[in-house]
């Protein structure tokens, strides 16, 4: 008995509670979209009566039930629909109501309120509500900030290479060298929007990339190519020559030199304690600047020769490989001497070193007035 009582008071209960009275009821799913596609959100309601179901976003009211109020300057037509779009439908005892916002913009992120006034005839109403979550992802941009894509530092200076990238969610900025090198400091990537280098080497010359990933396609790069600039530094290939005196033969000497920005190259020879004489072009010294020798060079090292001519008792003596540029100057010595045998690849053609190409069958043909008379003569012996 008390228990049927009970059930009675429970299920008078129940229907004066639940009766005709408005609720959403499922909880709004977040939804998250790419910028520029278009978002639902879907706001359920049961015993919706003659109650009006709202849509706010950023206090504005933007529908009611099937009706657009926004005021029509924010839902403007973009891309062939309008800004917001609502629809209805009934199954069963709910209504839903699925809000549209298209051609998602960043402005367009943030919570949406799905409410219901519920008219009351104890006091003015009472508000039923659940928020939505729109959420519009983006690719990363690179903001282009005090960076340049070039950058010209000194060596041994500290360096500090800035990435900012927009984009939602934030995006993780990574650097690395292009060449796939390590970074100086030896980790072959970094996350960090910045990347310190401290003391600055020549070796870190080259170009940094900057990558911008938030998992939204497509990721973002900016390349910066560090320049390091340093005073020249000159190195002997050998440290001396010989060569034999008044036999009409050359002799190259040689040496690398590295600087940048790019040095000036020059020959001196040594004509006291303290003088130096520059050379240059002329009947006896022939200088050249190779780019590019064997692969044997690295960035910003050139390969500097002279070619003294037929060589005489006054070419011994030092010779200086100079690079001067505008942080400052290197040189090295290298020695000229006399020997008494000819020293060196341009013995076996007593001949100028740019002629040396396709010299082979020349130097055979030179020798043939020697055998014709060797020959020649052999016969005049003989007879
Ligand atoms: C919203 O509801 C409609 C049907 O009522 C459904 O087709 C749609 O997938 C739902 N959208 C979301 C975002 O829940
Ligand atoms: C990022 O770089 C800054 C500046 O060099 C440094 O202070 C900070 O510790 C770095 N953060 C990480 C996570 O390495
Ligand atoms: C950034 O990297 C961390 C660690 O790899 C990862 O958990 C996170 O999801 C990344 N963030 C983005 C926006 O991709």
């Amino acid at each position: 008995m008390k228990l049927f009582i009970f059930l009675i008071i429970f299920l008078y209960i129940s229907s004066v509670l639940g009766q005709d009275k408005p609720e959403i009821t499922e909880r709004i799913l977040p939804e998250i979209k790419p910028i520029g596609t278009t978002g639902r959100l879907n706001c359920t309601v049961i015993n919706k009566l003659d109650n009006y179901v709202e849509w706010v976003h950023n206090e504005k009211s933007l529908t009611q039930d099937e009706t657009i109020v926004v005021d029509p300057k924010f839902n403007q037509i973009v891309n062939g629909y309008p800004k917001y779009q609502v629809f209805h439908r009934k199954i069963g005892q709910k209504d839903s109501f699925m809000l549209v916002v298209n051609h998602l913009e960043p402005k367009d992120k943030g919570i949406y309120r799905c409410q219901i006034w519920v008219r009351n005839d104890q006091d003015s109403g009472r508000l039923v509500s659940k928020d939505g979550k729109m959420v519009v992802v983006f690719p990363p941009q690179i903001l282009q900030m005090d960076t340049s894509s070039t950058m010209t530092v000194k060596e041994k200076e500290n360096v500090l290479l800035k990435c900012g990238a927009s984009g939602n969610p934030k995006p993780n900025i990574t650097w690395v060298r292009v060449n796939g090198s390590p970074l100086p400091d030896g980790r072959l990537r970094a996350r960090n929007n910045t990347l310190l280098i401290n003391s600055i080497d020549r070796n870190d010359r080259g170009v940094y990339r900057c990558l911008a990933d938030n998992n939204v396609r497509p990721p973002a790069q900016f390349d910066i190519t560090l320049l390091v600039a340093f005073s020249p530094v000159a190195v002997a290939v050998q440290s001396s020559y010989g060569q034999v005196e008044n036999r009409m033969y050359d002799v190259i000497i040689e040496c690398r030199v590295a600087g940048f920005p790019e040095p000036e190259l020059k020959w001196h020879k040594v004509t006291s304690a303290t003088t130096w004489k520059q050379l240059k072009n002329d009947d006896k010294h022939t200088i050249n600047i190779l780019l590019n020798h064997a692969n044997s060079l690295g960035q910003n090292e050139r390969w500097f020769q002279i070619v003294i001519r037929s060589v005489t008792a006054n070419d011994y003596g030092d010779y200086i490989c100079e690079g001067v540029n505008n942080h400052g100057s290197g040189s090295t010595k290298i020695q000229l001497f006399a020997t008494s045998e000819c020293q060196g690849p341009l013995c076996e053609e007593e001949q100028r070193p740019e002629d040396r190409k396709g010299s082979a069958s020349i130097t055979k043909l030179s020798h043939l007035p020697l055998m014709l008379s060797l020959i020649i003569g052999y016969y005049l012996i003989k007879l």
